[in-house]
């Protein structure tokens, strides 16, 4: 590829019109679970923006679902779960994932894969610590309180309740692998709630299994959080081989941060986008700038892309990272 690649987390979704017209009755994890939905969203966001990827719909709690947790993503608010998981008796909830819970999955991504042709399909899963907090807290949390009181007083049952998740994840990504997606992201969202020691104890040993079992297909990984600048170094040494970055540090920071041989992702900041153009240019530029420093750079923001972001902007800005980081003779 002769310039920087880009594409936008969240950017199929509440942004586009088209999609909230064939979402019009059906429900948010009902839409996870149609090969034809699955496909016709995913595919929405390449039809307005000449991003270098598509990233699969779906939800990092469709694999929970999928084993019977009872989990449902409330509008305007997120993943709601019935019965929390807070004592060794609730981990009865977590089987394991096979290929037949998530057949939707398989046959959407085969799809997919046939309609793409040579552009590369992100697959996807949540990270240890983001599905653990849903599913101590309930819901969505500000602070994580219960889950990072599980870490800290309940080690036995902490280690075991990631165990089980990180065996859901690492199933969920080899479906998606095996049945074509060819690079998966590991979004630990919410991991930026530890520090580094936490971080290394608690959640790095899980992690490092979900990227080394990835290692043999081969397909590369990233790994993205929020709020993470203490974490980065920590997030590449388990094993991703992109780190993606929020927008509360410069990329060349970031650099200076991740071992050497690993490439970034990010990190403007969504926010940017709803101001006038020629200050998201200058952003972007500068966020390119500083991804040079890097040994790889996929431009991406920060962190998901907000509902009100007009799509014009998206679009442009795809165009802006292309014409701005072409090397004709690379
Ligand atoms: O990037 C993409 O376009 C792919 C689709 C995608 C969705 N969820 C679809 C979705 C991806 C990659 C996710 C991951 C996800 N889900 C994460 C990690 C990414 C991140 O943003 O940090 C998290 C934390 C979740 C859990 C979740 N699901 C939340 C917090 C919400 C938002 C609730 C709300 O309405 O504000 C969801 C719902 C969700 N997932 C929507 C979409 C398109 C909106 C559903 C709707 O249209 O009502």
């Amino acid at each position: 590829m002769p310039w920087t690649p880009v594409w936008y987390m969240r950017q199929a979704g509440r942004s586009l019109p088209e999609y909230r017209k064939v979402r019009e009755g059906v429900s948010m994890l009902d839409s996870c679970t149609r090969p034809d939905l699955i496909t016709e969203i995913t595919l929405q966001p390449l039809r307005r923006y000449d991003v270098d990827a598509a990233i699969l719909f779906s939800d990092i709690v469709v694999p929970l679902r999928a084993v019977g947790v009872d989990v449902d993503i409330k509008a305007g608010i997120g993943p709601v779960v019935a019965t929390p998981v807070r004592t060794p008796a609730d981990l009865a909830q977590l089987r394991a994932l096979e290929p037949g819970d998530v057949p939707y999955v398989t046959e959407a991504v085969r799809m997919l894969v046939s309609e793409l042709d040579t552009r590369p399909l992100i697959g996807f899963a949540g990270g240890p610590f983001t599905l653990a907090s849903y599913l101590v807290e309930g819901g969505p949390s500000k602070n994580h309180d219960k889950t990072k009181a599980l870490m800290y007083g309940n080690p036995e049952f902490w280690h075991a309740l990631l165990g089980r998740l990180a065996d859901i994840t690492i199933s969920f990504l080899q479906i998606q692998v095996a049945a074509g997606a060819s690079a998966i992201q590991l979004f630990d969202s919410w991991v930026g709630a530890v520090g580094p020691d936490d971080y290394r104890h608690a959640i790095l040993p899980h992690t490092s299994r979900i990227f080394s079992a990835l290692g043999s297909t081969g397909v590369p990984r990233i790994h993205f959080g929020v709020g993470t600048g203490e974490l980065l170094g920590l997030m590449g040494e388990a094993g991703a081989d992109v780190v993606g970055v929020d927008w509360r540090i410069p990329l060349d920071e970031a650099v200076r941060r991740v071992e050497p041989g690993k490439a970034l992702q990010g990190n403007l900041d969504p926010a940017v986008l709803l101001a006038p153009w020629d200050v998201v240019e200058e952003r972007a530029r500068d966020v390119l700038r500083r991804g040079r420093t890097a040994e790889g750079h996929v431009f991406n923001l920060g962190h998901g892309v907000l509902p009100e972001t007009d799509p014009g902007v998206l679009a442009r800005l795809a165009d802006l990272v292309h014409t701005e980081s072409i090397q004709p003779d690379a």
